[in-house]
């Protein structure tokens, strides 16, 4: 048999695409797919080419979020033409097989959809190819590793011990996966009240200190708001109002940090090969 013939490829570069930057968790419902969604978009806004792979099979939020359910166009040889919304190129099951019926299958099929999402997508040139995970440190992160070199992962929490705790699951996964952790967000930090005063609803600062901790960059801190929430339901994400936005706002201190971490990841890179 020739080499290589019927074997699993190792993980290869995407033609045009810089950087691969996961955004996962360890806890549910922490807000990865917000924050993944508003950095995609912050990230357009300042003027590099996005795309956003929704790798959560089992409940895929980003159309939802991106406010766009249209089928994707299937092209010649099975390429999928992803979807452009809000300036962010990106794919999800949710696009495939939408309404409230679940996709129910088994891990291959998972690990194919995986790959089909990175490799038969038409991306074209990025900058950023933001992918947002499931909650957990499951199968999902093994196909993507597999598939594709990642530039690194951030982790989002809130300062809760118990997601902090997930959190650190998280990040020992990466560890074993062997991808850099770019940086920790605290999403849902604090509440400002209509008397301007701050309510401290999951323990605010935790993830800073967690983030301490492991010798590792903190990324910055999402207020909680209802309007984040609705921006979210409503397909408008917050950073769609731009830097200058008092919610919007976190979200590209995030990306420039995000920026910094993988033009550093670039040229160490570049060092290594010369
Ligand atoms: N900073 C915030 N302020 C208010 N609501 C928020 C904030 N961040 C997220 N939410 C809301 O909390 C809910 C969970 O957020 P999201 O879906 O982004 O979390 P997730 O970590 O992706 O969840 P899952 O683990 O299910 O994928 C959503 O309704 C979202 O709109
Ligand atoms: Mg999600």
């Amino acid at each position: 048999m020739a080499a290589g013939h019927g074997m699993q490829q190792g993980p290869m570069p995407l033609p045009g695409v810089q950087h691969v930057v996961a955004v996962g968790s360890g806890k549910g419902g922490v807000g990865k797919t917000t924050v993944a969604v508003n950095l995609a978009v912050a990230l357009g806004k300042m003027g590099y080419k996005v795309g956003l792979v929704d790798a959560d099979i089992y409940g895929p939020n980003v159309p939802m979020m991106l406010g766009v359910t249209r089928q994707p166009n299937i092209m010649d040889e099975n390429r999928i033409e992803p979807i452009l919304s809000h300036g962010v190129k990106f794919i999800s099951v949710g696009l495939i097989s939408p309404g409230d019926k679940p996709m129910v299958m088994r891990g291959p099929m998972l690990h194919q959809i995986i790959r089909q999402f990175l490799q038969q997508v038409v991306w074209g040139e990025l900058d950023y190819l933001i992918v947002d995970l499931p909650p957990g440190t499951g199968d999902v992160v093994i196909s993507l590793v597999q598939t594709v070199p990642l530039t690194g992962a951030v982790v989002v929490s809130t300062g809760s011990s118990v997601a902090l705790q997930d959190a650190r699951k998280a990040l020992e996964m990466f560890h074993q996966v062997k991808v850099e952790v770019l940086g920790l967000i605290e999403n849902m930090s604090q509440m400002k009240m209509p008397d301007g005063s701050l309510l401290d609803v999951f323990g605010a600062g935790g993830t800073e200190r967690t983030a301490a901790q492991f010798g590792l960059a903190f990324l910055g801190a999402v207020d909680l708001d209802p309007k984040v929430r609705k921006g979210g339901d409503t397909g408008m994400p917050v950073a769609l109002a731009g830097r200058g936005s008092e919610l919007g706002g976190a979200f590209y201190e995030v990306a420039d940090k995000v920026v910094a971490a993988a033009d550093k990841i670039s040229n160490e890179d570049v060092l290594e090969i010369s």
